[in-house]
């Protein structure tokens, strides 16, 4: 419960705990990501990487908006039974996928909303052309997670080391977002930003799921927010861009060649003799 997030407030913490995929509170980085979005009634949203369904069922329930709930590791099963329970079976659509190959056709949604899971694959730079293809132009991308309130340049902070990996090089800060969307050219960077004390809130939070984790909480602790925080980043796709289709095969007829060069001649230079 937080004054900060007054719709999550709303909702029984025993359902959001048992719905936890990550370690974030998804419904606390949903409310704080569509802050900055303009979501409506009937709006086909895709809650892309959403897994366990929760951050889907607020979507639908706050603004009414029709959401396809894709997810790679975690079952499309729990989720069904999930969106049944909150009785949005009619408006939300649990889907198995992968965000690198989606089943979905151009231009079919309004907005892409993304919690906690954009940067298992959006780091690539080629990731927002191919997502943007799925929404309408001038439709809304959002993603809100984990990530630095600054770029870490160099080794990894000592504090930090204990509970670092190296997977953990896909966190960044809004701005290191907003450059990389910027370049992309396919969609204009409306929102980049970082929350307010979010650290508090991610410590809060793993205190509330996983108290037992205390390397998590000690670098949380001793970072007090100097580099870990929550990031969002919201883009509209720019209505003037052509995006290119993806390469997925390329049409080419086999033409039979001889492997070798033909052997040349010895030529000979008789010297008019
Ligand atoms: C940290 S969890 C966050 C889940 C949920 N959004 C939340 O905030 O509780 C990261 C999620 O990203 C999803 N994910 C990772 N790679 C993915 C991919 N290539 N395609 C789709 N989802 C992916 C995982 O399935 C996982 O559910």
């Amino acid at each position: 419960m937080s004054e900060r997030f007054p719709r999550t407030s709303r909702y029984n913490p025993d359902w959001i705990r048992s719905s936890v995929s990550g370690g974030a509170n998804s419904l606390w980085l949903a409310e704080w990501l569509t802050e900055a979005m303009s979501l409506g009634p009937g709006m086909r949203v895709l809650d892309l990487g959403c897994g366990r369904g929760a951050s889907s069922i607020f979507l639908y329930r706050e603004f009414d908006v029709q959401v396809w709930a894709a997810d790679l590791w975690f079952s499309p099963d729990d989720r069904m039974e999930r969106i049944r329970d909150a009785g949005a079976e009619h408006a939300a659509f649990p889907i198995h996928a992968d965000a690198r190959s989606l089943p979905f056709a151009a231009g079919f949604f309004d907005a892409v909303v993304s919690i906690d899971s954009f940067v298992y694959y959006g780091t690539d730079d080629l990731y927002l052309n191919y997502l943007a293809r799925f929404v309408r132009p001038g439709g809304q991308i959002g993603i809100a997670g984990a990530g630095l309130t600054r770029e870490i340049d160099g080794p990894t902070p000592e504090h930090l080391a204990a509970w670092w990996e190296p997977s953990m090089a896909n966190l960044h800060s809004a701005e290191w977002w907003r450059r990389h969307w910027d370049r992309s050219g396919v969609a204009h960077v409306d929102v980049a930003d970082t929350m307010s004390d979010g650290w508090k809130y991610w410590l809060e939070w793993q205190r509330a799921i996983a108290p037992d984790n205390q390397v998590e909480i000690d670098a949380l602790t001793a970072d007090g927010g100097r580099h870990l925080g929550y990031v969002r980043a919201v883009a509209r796709r720019r209505p003037d861009v052509a995006l290119d289709e993806p390469i997925s095969s390329v049409p080419v007829t086999y033409v039979k060649r001889p492997l070798h060069r033909p052997r040349r001649r010895a030529q000979r230079f008789d010297a008019g003799m």
